[in-house]
């Protein structure tokens, strides 16, 4: 029998929507007369939403009620969800499905652990939602990465004990949480950034069965 899990973070690792995040940041940045960059947009990565509007007000010194700043999170997402309404699963990463069907032919449970709101419509969007057992995003997760609270949920509804968990994951937070919560992680991107992961894979397409297959047998006992 399997105790294994596995968890998947979203965006950057099933999906790459951090272009469609950087675009309505940089709208709603325009209006206010801040400047915006990808680069800026690195440190939103993995980042809640209302975290990311606190960084940008930082960044052009500027103070809001709390219903601007409710209006402004409100903009912001209806501009990002126009994007996600128009996404297929062509915008799925490279290999993912060659990774979650094998491990649900595997049988091995798999759970979603993202900050991100829009989760649900965004797996219905490209096709995915069937694979997972559970999702847990940001609207159950009141504490955000490195905080580990997605990922213990995640374990816990997949009634799998952390350490026998796997995480897959993009951001330097959600890295740090996987450790912190006693799990397995894996880097997916870059190796430079992301040196805290046990394993570290630039995509997708770097990990074959033969790996998985080990892993799992080494989180079983069996290796
Ligand atoms: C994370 C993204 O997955 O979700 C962040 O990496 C984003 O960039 C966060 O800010 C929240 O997403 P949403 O969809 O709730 O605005
Ligand atoms: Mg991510």
């Amino acid at each position: 029998m399997n105790k294994t899990g596995f968890i998947f973070d979203l965006d950057g690792v099933i999906v790459d929507t951090a272009k469609y995040h950087y675009l309505a940041w940089k709208k709603l940045a325009d209006e206010l007369g801040i400047e915006f960059t990808e680069e800026d947009n690195e440190r939103f990565k993995g980042v809640s939403r209302k975290r990311c509007l606190e960084i940008l007000l930082e960044m052009g010194n500027i103070d809001a009620s709390q219903q601007q700043i409710d209006a402004w999170l409100f903009e912001k997402n209806e501009d990002y969800l126009s994007y996600i309404d128009r996404m297929d699963e062509s915008e799925i990463l490279p290999d993912v499905p060659k990774v979650l069907d094998y491990l649900q032919a595997r049988k091995i449970p798999m759970a979603l652990g993202s900050a991100s709101k829009n989760a649900k419509p965004i797996l219905q969007k490209v096709n995915l939602l069937s694979y997972f057992n559970t999702l847990v995003d940001g609207n159950q997760v009141t504490k955000a990465k490195p905080n580990p609270e997605v990922f213990l949920i995640a374990g816990k509804n997949l009634g799998v004990q952390p350490e026998n968990c796997v995480v897959f994951e993009d951001a330097l937070a959600g890295i740090e949480a996987a450790n912190i919560a006693g799990m397995t992680s894996i880097g997916i991107g870059d190796p430079k950034v992301l040196v805290h992961a046990k394993y570290n894979f630039t995509d997708f397409t770097e990990i074959d069965f033969t790996f998985l297959d080990a892993l799992i047998d080494k989180l079983n006992g069996k290796a």
